[in-house]
């Protein structure tokens, strides 16, 4: 698949525009292009809490999930390149836990764009904790002889 990145980075900006980023002053924008050549975009939604901001990446991950899809959890679902772009316009990395939202997302090799050009995410993310440490590695619960509670 081609990626447009000039198109990907536009239209995080263009969503940066619409971030709501009071007490940071600092507007995020994410654009992703999905396995169906579809563009999904987030932005940044900050709180008074500041705890509970949302990043970028988060409205992002979001509207993957949130579009129709015909084959839940096919290509629509997953995401092959993804441009973040501060206000200015220009890539923002994106932050340790996004990291992890976007791994989820697009895999390993989901190209990430940076200030040196995309590169796949796993640069960005190595030696990851994935689902599939979830599975070789969690345990049956343990056993209950009472059968446990009904909660
Ligand atoms: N932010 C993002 O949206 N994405 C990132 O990857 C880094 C940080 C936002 C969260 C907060 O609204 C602001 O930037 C300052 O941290």
């Amino acid at each position: 698949m081609t990626i447009d990145w000039a198109a990907l980075r536009a239209a995080a900006a263009d969503v940066a525009g619409r971030a709501y980023a009071p007490y940071s002053r600092l507007r995020v924008g994410a654009a992703g292009l999905t396995g169906d050549g579809r563009v999904v975009t987030g932005c940044n939604v900050e709180n008074a809490s500041f705890g509970l901001s949302l990043c970028a990446e988060c409205g992002l991950v979001s509207a993957l999930h949130a579009a129709p899809s015909a084959t839940p959890g096919g290509s629509a679902t997953q995401l092959v390149a993804v441009a973040v772009v501060a206000g200015d316009g220009d890539p923002l990395l994106p932050c340790g836990r996004c990291r992890q939202l976007l791994l989820e997302a697009g895999g390993p090799a989901l190209l990430v764009d940076t200030p040196v050009g995309p590169v796949p995410l796993t640069e960005l993310l190595p030696a990851a904790f994935d689902d599939g440490d979830l599975t070789s590695r969690s345990q049956p619960p343990p056993h209950q002889p009472d059968g446990g509670s009904q909660l």
